[in-house]
């Protein structure tokens, strides 16, 4: 009996830490609160104060602003067509935004308002190269599909994705205005052919911006 008992605690014990290796292992998808898309600053107010930060408190941001956040960058604002909070050429709607956080990177799924397990651990120093870059909370990631880019030439294609990237932008950096956050759109990412690689991309997906978002930095 004496033995069954220890037999059974060894392999329950057992069980633990497989699960515990295999938490270890995975990063999970992680489903968003709905975002609340009522109150914020009067428009014109959010507009006297939209600005570029560069100074970031290293304090995470609550899963419900972030999904605040997302949806004001790129959500469904009309759940009967699909379509988005920012303009995208023919309705293409090929950007997609990858958040980088310290536990890992997740892709936002609008339509089922979910954030996609995309890489375990902290990619957020390959996002660019400037020092505030790495401790701030969120470094969101803008990449083009262009393969639903359909008929675009070369030359239209950058302009375009350049144009729908900066329209997601201008509504992250006005709701940042709107919550007292600080941001910065960033073009310096650094080595994009490595972050591409860490992003699992294939060749048809290119990063075309970043932007860095977090509480503004105590003042000392
Ligand atoms: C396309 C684009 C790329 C930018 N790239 C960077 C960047 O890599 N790093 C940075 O610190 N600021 C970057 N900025 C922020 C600009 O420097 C900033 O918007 C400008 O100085 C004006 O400041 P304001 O946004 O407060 O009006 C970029 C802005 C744009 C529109």
């Amino acid at each position: 009996m004496k033995t069954l008992n220890l037999k059974l605690m060894l392999a329950s014990i057992a069980l633990v830490m497989l699960a515990n290796f295999a938490g270890a292992q995975e990063l999970r998808d992680m489903a968003l609160p709905a975002p609340k898309t009522e109150g914020g600053k009067p428009l014109m107010q959010a507009l006297k104060e939209r600005q570029t930060s560069r100074a970031y408190d290293t304090k995470k941001l609550p899963l419900q602003v972030l999904s605040d956040l997302l949806w004001a960058g790129f959500g469904i604002n009309r759940p009967d067509s699909g379509k988005r909070t920012a303009p995208s050429t023919r309705n293409w709607q090929e950007i997609d935004i990858y958040v980088v956080m310290e536990e890992g990177t997740y892709l936002y799924d609008a339509k089922a308002n979910i954030l996609k397990a995309v890489a375990k651990g902290d990619l957020r120093k390959m996002t660019g190269p400037q020092e505030f870059v790495a401790p701030a909370p969120i470094n969101l990631v803008f990449v083009a599909d262009t393969s639903k880019m359909k008929g675009a030439s070369q030359d239209d294609l950058s302009l375009y994705a350049g144009a729908d990237v900066g329209f997601i932008s201008q509504n992250i950096y006005l709701f940042c205005a709107s919550e007292g956050l600080a941001t910065v759109v960033r073009g310096m990412i650094g080595d994009k052919k490595a972050l591409a690689e860490a992003l699992k991309l294939p060749a048809e997906k290119k990063i075309i911006l970043a932007q860095t978002v977090g509480y503004p930095a105590p003042v000392k």
